[in-house]
C-alpha cells in the first residue's frame, strides 16, 4: 500500500515541503487547485483567503486524481490562514469523506509563525480523528532551508516509517 501527500500551496513552501517528503517516502503527490485561484498578491490576499477560511468555505476544485484504495496513509500539507488549514484542503476532505475512512493521517503545516496549533486542531477535528500519526509545523521553509527545518522535516519522516 502506497502513501499519498495531498497538498495546497498558493506561494510554494507547502509544496517545497511535498516535493521533498514524497521523494524520501516514496508517496504519490496530489496537488490541490482551487477552480477559482485566491489572490496571491498585496494586502488583499490575506482578507480574501482568511475570510474564507474562517468562513470554513469548501472552494470547488480542479480535477486530481485520486484513487483512495491505493493508498493507506494520507500526509496532508497545508499553509495556515487565519489560523486555519486552507479551503480547498476542507474541500478535498468532504468530497472524500467515505474513501478517507480508516485510514492513517499525518500533516505538515507551513506558517509565519502564528496559528499552527489551532489549525492542526481545526484539521483534526475536521477530519474526525483525535491524533494524527505525525505533525510538523515549519516556518516559511523555502526561504529558511537550515538545518533545524532538515531535522524537523527528517524525524516527520521517520515518525511516517515507524
Ligand atoms: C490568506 C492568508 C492567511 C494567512 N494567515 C496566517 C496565520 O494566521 N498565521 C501565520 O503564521 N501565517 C499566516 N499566513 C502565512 C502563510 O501561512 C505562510 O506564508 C505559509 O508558509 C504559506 O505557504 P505556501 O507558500 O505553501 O502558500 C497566511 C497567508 C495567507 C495567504
Amino acid at each position: 500500500m502506497k502513501k499519498a501527500i495531498v497538498y495546497y500551496s498558493m506561494s510554494g513552501n507547502t509544496e517545497y515541503v511535498a516535493k521533498y517528503i514524497a521523494d524520501k517516502i516514496d508517496a504519490d503527490l496530489i496537488k490541490i487547485v482551487p477552480k477559482k485561484e485566491y489572490p496571491s498578491k498585496g494586502m488583499i490576499k490575506f482578507l480574501w483567503g482568511g475570510k474564507s477560511a474562517i468562513m470554513g468555505d469548501t472552494p470547488a476544485l480542479e480535477e486530481y486524481s485520486f484513487d483512495s484504495s491505493k493508498y493507506e496513509y494520507i500526509v496532508f500539507g497545508s499553509p495556515v490562514w487565519a489560523s486555519c488549514f486552507t479551503p480547498p484542503i476542507r474541500s478535498f476532505i468532504k468530497e472524500n469523506r467515505e474513501n478517507l475512512k480508516g485510514k492513517k493521517f499525518a500533516a505538515f503545516i507551513c506558517n509565519m509563525g502564528g496559528g499552527a496549533d489551532k489549525a492542526l486542531d481545526k484539521l483534526k477535528n475536521y477530519l474526525d480523528i483525535s491524533e494524527l500519526s505525525a505533525e510538523l509545523v515549519l516556518i516559511e521553509p523555502k526561504e529558511n532551508r537550515n538545518e533545524e527545518n532538515e531535522k524537523k522535516i527528517n524525524e516527520f519522516i521517520e515518525r511516517i516509517n515507524s
